[in-house]
C-alpha cells in the first residue's frame, strides 16, 4: 500500500472584492465590529452568473498545472462543498463536464467546513487501496448566494465568503504524503450552524412561508460553535500527531479551517505554536467552508512556506458538527 502523496495544489476566488464597508452600507454593522470579533477585512463574492462548479475547474486546472498532468490523466474526482450549484446532480459532474474528463467517477462530499478533510481522507483510501492513481480533491463553496444581507443576517453575512481550493493526489513512493487521519461528527448539534430549506422532508422543498422567515439562509449559533471549535481543532491535532509519535513542536505548519481569526488564535494558543507555525488569510477571503483549507494551503505552497519534508497539520471544524484533522509529510 502506497501514502497518497500531494503533487500539486491550486486555487480561484471572484474577482469581486467586498470590504467591511460594502457590508456596513447593507446591514447595521462596522468595519471596527468585523475586524475585531473576526479578523476578517475583506472577502471574495461572486457576481450573477458566477458558478461554484467554474470556480472549482480554475482551481483544479492550476492545481493540474503544478502537478504537471492533463485533466485526462485523473482517474476520480472528489469535490465537497455545502453549497452545490444545484439541488443535484452534486458539483463533482458539473466539475467533470468543465474539465472534460467524462467516463471518471465522481464523489460529492456534503461536510460543510470539514469537507476538505473528509475529501481527503477518502481519495487517500482510493490509493491506498490501488482502486485508483491520481484523485482531484476539490473544496468549493459559493456561499454569498445563501447570505441575509440585512441586519437580521449579520452573524453569518459578515463570515462567509466564496473561493474554491483543489489539490491533486497520487501514490507515493517514500516517507512523504498523507500519514494520519482523525475524524468525528456529533449530530447533537445538527441545528446550531444550517440551512433548514430547501429540505426533502417538506411538501414543497421550500414554500414562500419559509423565505419570509429566512429559513433558506444559513443559520448559526455564533457562541455555541465558537464553544466547540476552540476544543475540538486542537485535539484533533494532538490526536494525528500521537498517532505517529510526534508533538505540536515538530510541526512546520498548521493549517486549521479559516472560521474566524479569533478561534485560529485560541487553537495556536492551546498547542503553543510560535506565529511562523501557524498561517491565516480569512482577513483577505473570510470564511470559505470546504474551500478554506486547499486555498491557505496553495497560498503556502507558492509562497514556500511548505517544503518537501515539512510535517503540515491540516485541521477543521463546522456544521454537523464534523470535524477532524490530517497529517502530511509533505
Ligand atoms: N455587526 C455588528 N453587530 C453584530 C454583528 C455584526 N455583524 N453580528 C452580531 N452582532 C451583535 C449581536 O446582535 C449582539 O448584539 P446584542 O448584544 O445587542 O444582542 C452582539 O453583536 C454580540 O453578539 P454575539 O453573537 O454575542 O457576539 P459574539 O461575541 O459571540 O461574536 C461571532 C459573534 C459570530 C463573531 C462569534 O460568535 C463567532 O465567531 N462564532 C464562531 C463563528 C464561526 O467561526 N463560524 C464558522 C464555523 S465553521
Amino acid at each position: 500500500m502506497s501514502r497518497a502523496r500531494f503533487l500539486g495544489t491550486g486555487f480561484a476566488v471572484p474577482d469581486r472584492v467586498v470590504t467591511n464597508d460594502d457590508l456596513s452600507a447593507l446591514m447595521d454593522t462596522s468595519d471596527e465590529w468585523i475586524r475585531t470579533r473576526t479578523g476578517i477585512q475583506e472577502r471574495r463574492w461572486v457576481r450573477e452568473g458566477e458558478t461554484g462548479a467554474g470556480l472549482a475547474d480554475q482551481a483544479a486546472r492550476r492545481a493540474l498545472e503544478a502537478a504537471g498532468l492533463e485533466p485526462g490523466e485523473l482517474d476520480a474526482i472528489v469535490y465537497a462543498t455545502s453549497t452545490p450549484d444545484h439541488f443535484a446532480p452534486g458539483n463533482g459532474v458539473y466539475l467533470q463536464r468543465l474539465l472534460g474528463v467524462g467516463g471518471i467517477p465522481s464523489i460529492d462530499i456534503r461536510n460543510q467546513c470539514s469537507g476538505f478533510i473528509y475529501a481527503l481522507s477518502v481519495a487517500d483510501a482510493f490509493i491506498r487501496c490501488g482502486q485508483f492513481r491520481r484523485v482531484l480533491v476539490v473544496g468549493a463553496e459559493l456561499q454569498s448566494t445563501g447570505m441575509d444581507v440585512s441586519t437580521r443576517g449579520r452573524n453569518t453575512a459578515v463570515i462567509f465568503a466564496d473561493g474554491a481550493g483543489a489539490v491533486v493526489l497520487g501514490p507515493g513512493n517514500d516517507e512523504r504524503g498523507l500519514l494520519a487521519f482523525d475524524l468525528h461528527g456529533d449530530g447533537t448539534y445538527a441545528e446550531k450552524l444550517w440551512v433548514d430549506a430547501p429540505g426533502s422532508m417538506y411538501h414543497p422543498r421550500v414554500s414562500h412561508e419559509q423565505i419570509e422567515a429566512g429559513r433558506h439562509f444559513l443559520d448559526m449559533d455564533g457562541k455555541e460553535v465558537f464553544r466547540h471549535a476552540v476544543a475540538r481543532m486542537p485535539e484533533s491535532v494532538l490526536a494525528v500527531l500521537a498517532a505517529t509519535g510526534q508533538t505540536p513542536a515538530d510541526l512546520r505548519l498548521l493549517v486549521a479551517h479559516q472560521a474566524n481569526l479569533r478561534i485560529t488564535e485560541m487553537i495556536q494558543r492551546t498547542l503553543q505554536l510560535r506565529d511562523d507555525q501557524v498561517y491565516n488569510n480569512i482577513m483577505r477571503y473570510g470564511n470559505t467552508t470546504a474551500a478554506s483549507i486547499p486555498i491557505a494551503l496553495d497560498e503556502c505552497v507558492r509562497a514556500g512556506r511548505v517544503r518537501a519534508g515539512d510535517l503540515v497539520a491540516l485541521t477543521a471544524f463546522g456544521s454537523g458538527f464534523l470535524w477532524g484533522s490530517a497529517l502530511v509529510r509533505w
